[in-house]
């Protein structure tokens, strides 16, 4: 990004200065300490990314404390669910591929799918190992009821169950009824503003700085 900009300035050639991302969304909800939060994790981040304990109370050893996925006390926030602002744009949370995304924030604009043309100002706080459908460059956004991906004991020893399909969760906004109260929002959300799975839709992204009602929930920014 800076080797384009420094040859745009010198006149070398007409390099955009900022590029466009492409590729597809979808959806994950797994329960576990998010992957951004440990400090292996973190660089040129300022804070860390809020961790939660069974209860979704804040956790003050959030880097240190093991994932309860793993056994351990570390849980992801239903303060990450996604929240629509207007019919056109909605504010949400990410795991995104790999973790030099860790912390940054990204403006979403779908370019298929029921949701085409909305977008979503989104922060990744977990990371994923591409697997499946699932390719780096795309974008998972943490969506209660979404699908828990290829690990299911989180979500069974936070809330004791599973919703819908591994990958993509439930099937339908009615499906929503059986996730706990504080989930539910977060999971009718998908088939109320996006109106659809959002499975496999084409996105487009770019950086952004972070926006306050993101970071004020997150504690991370970069
Ligand atoms: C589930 O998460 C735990 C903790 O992050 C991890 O150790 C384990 O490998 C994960 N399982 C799968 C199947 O991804
Ligand atoms: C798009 O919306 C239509 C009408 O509500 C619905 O029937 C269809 O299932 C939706 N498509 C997807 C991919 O969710």
């Amino acid at each position: 990004m800076r080797f384009q900009t420094l040859l745009a300035v010198a006149g070398l050639g007409s390099f955009p200065l900022t590029h466009a991302a492409t590729g597809k969304s979808f959806t994950g909800w797994d329960c576990c300490k998010p992957g951004c939060a440990w400090q292996a994790n973190l660089r040129n981040v300022q804070g860390s990314p809020k961790v939660c304990d069974i209860n979704n109370n804040g956790l003050p050893n959030a880097l240190s404390a093991k994932s309860g996925c793993d056994g351990g006390t570390g849980y992801l926030c239903d303060a990450y669910v996604p929240t629509p602002v207007s019919d056109s744009l909605s504010y949400g949370f990410a795991t995104m591929g790999g973790a030099a995304n860790c912390c940054k924030c990204f403006l979403v604009t779908w370019k298929s799918g029921n949701a085409s043309g909305k977008q979503m100002l989104v922060q990744a706080v977990n990371n994923f190992e591409p697997a499946g459908d699932v390719k780096i460059g795309d974008i998972v956004i943490l969506t209660p009821g979404g699908g828990n991906g290829p690990n299911e004991t989180g979500c069974r020893s936070q809330y004791g169950k599973n919703w819908g399909q591994s990958g993509g969760g439930v099937s339908s906004g009615s499906e929503c009824a059986n996730l706990p109260q504080n989930l539910q929002g977060g999971c009718y959300w998908r088939y109320n503003w996006a109106r659809g799975a959002i499975n496999k839709w084409d996105i487009e992204y770019q950086q952004v700085t972070c926006p306050s009602r993101l970071t004020s929930i997150s504690g991370c920014s970069a």
